[in-house]
């Protein structure tokens, strides 16, 4: 794909549905009683990917654009499915798929392709383990092999802050004697905790020293209702970040979803003088959106932003793009705790870097993360190293470079947004030619 660069970026824009949101949204749907419909659901192939796991284990689920309608066949209703459960790309499928699939009555195995194979599964499989579960994996990765069986709740603190192990979690608990409660020191994504609300199940939450612990009781029931899922605030980031970088851009983002544990990057763009106003904040299914109006410029800060442990799970997808913004900070930009970077798609830390050096940019890099100074880029001839996020963030650079940008197998955007290039052709009035 070549990427030319362009001045400004102007329009108003609903994006697709948010796809950690629209992959709980068929889970749950599908393990509810009786039939929901979920409107803006993801057209991201991760979601499909789900989307047919399901449907393999019998769950009728029709599908007309964005609008599914899901039979849900209750939590012990499902099927064994007739060969392996293919998960494709997506870390979430498998992960939180596992949680579900540990207490069904009949054996699965999970598959992935070769990115997801090579991501570790021992994070969700110690703590299922914990819970009686009969998980076997090659060496802690994909494929997975799942002996549904009965499980005992339990109390656990995963190590690591990742939502993905949470939900796996809480999740499993479903179907568990007695209570499961995860407790957790840096708060992460809370979709599955508010869409098991919005499903009927009663989800106690309370502070613990130093934390906050989350219950579910597995005698509880999912009542099926329907799920308006608000548009994905991680693929929202490079419409503001590209209208961030280019002056005289004005950009209208609506039904954008705002939940707190998605926003931080957001907070950063504010530190850093963007104007981002934030309009119409509604409920929509349990889950806070709002408009976001944002206008090109940025106010450089005059100390360095260092992004560390405290919300680097907040903003952990959009470290890619934030990366291009702190080349136009006259203080950089650090990321600090942030390993997790490393079992991504791709190892995103030396993706970001590679390329950042490619267009000419100052970075340096470090275990734990990255550090970026104040650079003009250009254009150059780039990887996506099979990332869709690292695609779309290299194409917003190239957009803000000098020169044209050639990104190598940017087809891979289709993972979480197929149609990136033809919304952001639509903004900027230029085509991106393959
Ligand atoms: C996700 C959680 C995050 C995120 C991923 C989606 C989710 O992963 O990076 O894109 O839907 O729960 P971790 O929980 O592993 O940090």
């Amino acid at each position: 794909m070549r990427i030319h660069p362009i001045d400004k970026i102007t329009g108003t824009v609903r994006l697709p549905g948010d796809k950690s949101i629209s992959h709980r949204a068929v889970m749950l749907t599908s393990i509810a009683e009786g039939r929901s419909i979920i409107t803006n659901f993801s057209t991201s192939a991760d979601c499909t990917a789900t989307l047919e796991c399901f449907r393999h284990m019998g769950v009728e689920i029709t599908r007309e654009g964005n609008t599914l309608t899901v039979s849900g066949v209750g939590k012990r209703g499902l099927r064994k499915p007739g060969g392996p459960l293919f998960c494709d790309n997506s870390g979430t499928t498998m992960r939180l798929m596992a949680g579900i699939l540990a207490f069904q009555d009949f054996e699965s195995v999970l598959t992935g392709d070769e990115s997801l194979s090579r991501r570790p599964m021992s994070r969700i499989v110690d703590p299922l383990r914990q819970m009686g579960a009969r998980i076997e994996t090659s060496d802690g990765h994909a494929p997975m092999t799942i002996l549904g069986t009965d499980l005992n709740g339990c109390r656990i603190e995963p190590e690591i802050a990742s939502a993905q192990i949470k939900s796996a979690i809480l999740l499993a608990g479903l179907g568990a004697k007695y209570v499961t409660t995860v407790i957790e020191r840096t708060p992460t994504r809370d979709h599955t905790e508010r869409m098991l609300e919005w499903l009927g199940v009663d989800m106690d939450e309370s502070d613990e020293a130093g934390g906050r612990a989350m219950s579910v009781n597995g005698d509880c029931r999912l009542m099926a209702r329907n799920i308006d899922v608000p548009s994905d605030i991680s693929s929202a980031m490079f419409f503001i970040v590209a209208a961030a970088c280019l002056p005289g851009s004005r950009m209208v983002l609506t039904g954008v979803g705002m939940n707190s544990s998605r926003t931080a990057a957001l907070d950063v763009l504010g530190r850093c003088g963007v104007s981002i106003e934030i309009s119409e904040v509604r409920e929509q299914s349990n889950e806070p959106v709002a408009d976001l109006t944002v206008t090109g410029g940025i106010r450089s800060p005059e100390s360095r932003i260092v992004i560390d442990r405290s919300i680097v799970p907040n903003l952990i997808d959009e470290i890619p793009v934030l990366a291009i913004l702190g080349t136009r900070l006259d203080c950089g930009l650090e990321f600090r705790d942030a390993s997790e970077l490393r079992v991504k798609e791709s190892d995103r830390i030396a993706a970001v870097v590679t390329n950042l050096r490619s267009m000419g940019a100052d970075v340096e890099e470090f275990d734990d993360g990255f550090l970026v100074r104040r650079s003009e880029l250009r254009g150059a001839e780039l990887q996506c190293f099979g990332d869709h996020r690292i695609a779309m963030s290299f194409a917003v650079a190239g957009m803000i470079a000098d020169g044209d940008t050639f990104l190598k197998g940017a087809e891979c955007v289709a993972v979480s947004f197929p149609d990136f290039f033809d919304k952001m052709s639509g903004v900027s009035g230029q085509r991106f030619s393959a």
